[in-house]
């Protein structure tokens, strides 16, 4: 196992429309995260991924890029985001910028031309098809809904898009595009960044012919997923695109990755495969959906298949791979209303998720508002939600089909993206100090409880414990590259591990209930010193071998 950077780091994510916004238009932007960097050195980070800042008509808020070279005007200017880079390298902070190349907006140069002729030297940047009849050229259906096909009049003949209509897959058959890539990433890597986080990046190679997907009810559109998820050229692609470009570079790379599974993953990280450091996988975000339904058929999580999942993902990487670790991120709800309890106990329990995040192995991310334990967020009407999405699923679902209003919204409450979305809560002031002007979506109503400046003035914050979560990281080899071994497997409520290194071990034991359990040390190890490094409760000086756990308790005891 060699020793990285990357591997020693921990990541912040900012989704910049809901940061901070400098200049009162509503908007997050890059001057409103200069604004902030303090707070982030504050918090103890080492790099931030910066969700896209580049031009973007946003439809889905800059996921759907019309020039990968310039910064989107909402945002600022080349000059701010100079300073800002420059102004994170002064703090010892990195940036790692998101590459979104899956698909561009319709509004991208290359697609206009695309869109002019069949012959236009643009053409092939795309994905295009004649119909079949009337109907579409396959029966995939679009992550937003509808078709995965849009006609276009002029050439008459659909283009693909995995995503909104207004995103077009690239084709990524075509070298020239493939170069146009590398040029683009060559473009900011010399501007000095620090790496790329990949925006679904193993949907890059489709199976040749793009065949229909299984559909056995004779539904109108059905997932497609396995003609384009880790499709056939994707490994051949990454380690193109890891030669041309990545390798001549001291950076981190992440790959989002819907669909892969943990051998997959070892092939995608493998450090002599020379394709990508670590991936996020979805296996555990999709664990409290039901099987085979899409996110919105809600099931409670079972505690035990959790820990299957990502005790699985921990072994599986253990040898030359590596292992991302996320509970959150701009697509996802808030963990602590997920798998904590956001009322009584939502310090307690945001912090026992916190513990049990950050110390299996791999790299450590936390989004924008995590560190303070913001919420999920419940608006009255759907009018007030603004991601397309959920916007889309609302239409095709109640308007169109007419199913129940409320167990819509219940799964929006749920699972929605814009309970990631909310502006971050600065203070207590007007709009949680996120702006002075209209916020373009509203501020989580719970601001005044939550709020950064209040974390910042109480030692037992939330804040604080990730702090310290962060120091052990800096403090204790152990925590980076000890081996990873699940203890009871079974508990339906209790997650608790070891972590191996040398002569040392780490012992961590999280509640994930309100209910109160017995732990017991049953593991061969044995140990004569035991220090507890951290805890959400005031420890006495227990016995390790048997103790009692609070509600929601976490500890972490390092075991000589
Ligand atoms: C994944 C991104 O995280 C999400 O926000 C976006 O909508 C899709 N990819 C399409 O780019």
């Amino acid at each position: 196992m060699t020793r990285q950077w990357w591997k020693e780091a921990v990541v912040y994510q900012i989704y910049p429309r809901s940061f901070n916004d400098s200049n009162g238009d509503g908007v997050g932007d890059i001057r409103g995260i200069i604004e902030k960097l303090d707070y982030l050195k504050e918090l103890g980070v080492d790099v931030v991924w910066l969700s896209p800042v580049y031009q973007s008509p946003n439809d889905d808020n800059g996921y759907d890029i019309s020039d990968y070279r310039t910064i989107m005007d909402e945002f600022g200017t080349m000059a701010d985001w100079e300073e800002m880079l420059a102004e994170m390298h002064k703090r010892d902070m990195k940036l790692i910028m998101d590459l979104v190349v899956n698909h561009s907006s319709d509004e991208h140069d290359w697609f206009k031309e695309a869109k002019k002729s069949k012959d236009n030297p643009y053409r092939d940047y795309y994905i295009w098809r004649p119909g079949k009849g009337v109907r579409e050229p396959n029966n995939w259906e679009a992550t937003f809904g509808g078709s995965v096909w849009e006609y276009d009049e002029t050439t008459e003949e659909y283009f693909l898009h995995l995503f909104s209509k207004k995103q077009p897959d690239l084709n990524w058959e075509n070298p020239k595009l493939r170069q146009e890539v590398y040029d683009l990433m060559k473009f900011w890597l010399d501007k000095g960044i620090d790496g790329f986080r990949m925006d679904v990046i193993n949907f890059i190679s489709k199976v040749d012919g793009l065949p229909d997907g299984e559909n056995p009810e004779g539904e109108k559109y059905v997932s497609g997923h396995q003609y384009f998820m880790n499709g056939p050229r994707i490994h051949e692609f990454l380690q193109e695109m890891n030669n041309e470009v990545l390798s001549h570079y001291d950076i981190m790379t992440v790959g989002e990755m819907p669909g892969v599974s943990p051998e997959e993953g070892k092939l995608y990280t493998g450090e002599e495969r020379k394709e990508l450091n670590m991936v996020f996988q979805f296996e555990h975000m999709d664990l409290d959906t039901q099987p085979g339904k899409n996110k919105w058929h809600l099931k409670p999580l079972d505690l035990r298949d959790l820990k299957k999942s990502l005790g699985k993902w921990q072994s599986e990487l253990e040898d030359g791979g590596w292992n991302s670790l996320y509970w959150n991120n701009h697509d996802q709800p808030r963990i602590v209303s997920r798998w904590g309890e956001d009322k009584e106990y939502r310090v307690t329990s945001a912090k026992m998720l916190a513990t049990t995040l950050h110390m299996m192995k791999g790299t450590p991310y936390i989004y924008q508002g995590e560190e303070i334990g913001m919420t999920n967020v419940r608006f009255e009407t759907i009018e007030e939600y603004k991601d397309i999405e959920t916007l889309n699923m609302y239409k095709e679902r109640v308007l169109e089909n007419g199913e129940n209003v409320d167990d819509i919204m219940t799964s929006i409450y749920t699972k929605g993206r814009d309970n990631a979305r909310t502006p971050i809560q600065w203070d207590d002031t007007a709009n949680a100090g996120f702006t002075e002007g209209t916020p373009w979506i509203k501020v989580n109503p719970n601001y005044k409880e939550v709020n950064a400046q209040k974390a910042l003035e109480d030692p037992d914050s939330i804040f604080h414990y990730y702090k310290k979560l962060i120091e052990l990281r800096k403090k204790h080899e152990i925590i980076v590259y000890g081996s990873f071994d699940m203890l009871y497997e079974d508990h339906p409520e209790v997650f608790a591990y070891i972590r191996t290194l040398n002569d040392e071990t780490l012992l961590v034991v999280t509640n994930f209930s309100g209910n109160i359990h017995r732990f017991k040390w049953e593991h061969p190890t044995n140990f004569e010193e035991k220090e507890l490094l951290i805890s959400n409760y005031d420890v006495k000086d227990e016995d390790v071998k048997e103790f009692t756990l609070h509600p929601w308790e976490a500890r972490v005891y390092k075991l000589t």
